[in-house]
């Protein structure tokens, strides 16, 4: 056994005690490489379904399969040692029934080593959250503009302005009397959400739901400038890595063309070993 004792990972208990402290960090991540980097600084790595629009070019996250989760699911698993790592359930894995959910979540968590996944919906998933916590599935939820509902919602618009917000306000409700270990609330206004965090007593996470939320989360490539197809107002780029890359990418372009690439340091000659140190004979 290490002699250094390693700091235990989150669990959701640890996230629920959180409630009314400090506020949680959580970002996505779809890769190994990213997550050693989210994982150091975040409470909460999602392994979020955006990555359908992020990595793989869809244009919604409604093409995203199981599959694609696991195995983004793994590599970030191998990324992360101290943050909670939460999967989400893409669209189709688990509305038609607490038992196609168990199904799939119990494959998710077995096959990616995640200690809990989220789903979208509040009241009409509520039967859901309580059959997946009952039976040792940890759940966040996920209410308010829900990406994967973008059909029926006409369009990624805010969500719960005037009367709707009963209707956002039952969903965390229901969601948090279900047993859902935190809530996701995604594009509502700043009141709603502020009376929604005061009223449950389960951490909210917001995403364009004000400062008055327990925690944040962003997707990590529009906060790291990386997608930059479209940015929501809520979104603060904390970097602008595409361009940094672009002006790479075109320096290298160049002195390639120049033949100003690979340089004298880059290459090796008959006096230097197949590893590049200078053999003695
Ligand atoms: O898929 C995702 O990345 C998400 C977060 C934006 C909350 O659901």
């Amino acid at each position: 056994m290490s002699a250094t004792k390693q700091a235990a990972a989150l669990t959701p208990l640890d996230i629920v005690e959180r409630k009314n402290g400090a506020p949680l960090v959580c970002l996505t991540a779809y890769t190994t490489p990213m997550a050693r980097l989210v994982d150091r600084h975040c409470d909460v790595v999602l392994v979020g379904d955006s990555v359908g629009m992020v990595l793989h070019g869809l244009t919604s996250t409604l093409g995203v399969s199981l599959e694609m989760m696991i195995m983004h699911g793994k590599a970030v698993r191998r990324g992360v040692a101290h943050a909670l790592m939460v999967v989400d359930m893409p669209f189709g894995s688990y509305e038609e029934s607490p038992e196609q959910a168990f199904r799939n979540a119990s494959r998710v968590m077995a096959e990616t080593g995640c200690a809990a996944v989220k789903l979208e919906g509040g009241a009409t998933m509520a039967p859901t959250i309580r059959f997946l916590a009952d039976r040792g599935i940890p759940v966040m939820a996920h209410i308010g503009l829900t990406p994967q509902a973008v059909n029926a919602l006409g369009g990624y618009r805010v969500q719960g302005r005037g009367e709707d917000g009963h209707r956002i306000t039952r969903d965390a409700d229901a969601a948090a009397a279900a047993g859902a270990f935190a809530v996701v609330l995604e594009k509502i206004p700043e009141p709603l959400a502020r009376g929604i965090t005061t009223d449950i007593d389960i951490p909210t996470i917001g995403i364009g739901a004000s400062a008055a939320c327990d925690g944040q989360i962003l997707v990590v490539d529009d906060m790291l400038g990386v997608f930059t197809d479209f940015r929501p107002r809520f979104v603060k780029r904390y970097a602008e890595l595409a361009q940094e890359a672009e002006i790479a990418i075109a320096n290298y372009a160049r002195e390639v063309r120049e033949r100003r690439f690979p340089a004298q340091t880059h290459i090796f000659d008959e006096a230097l070993g197949v590893d590049g140190v200078e053999t003695s004979s």
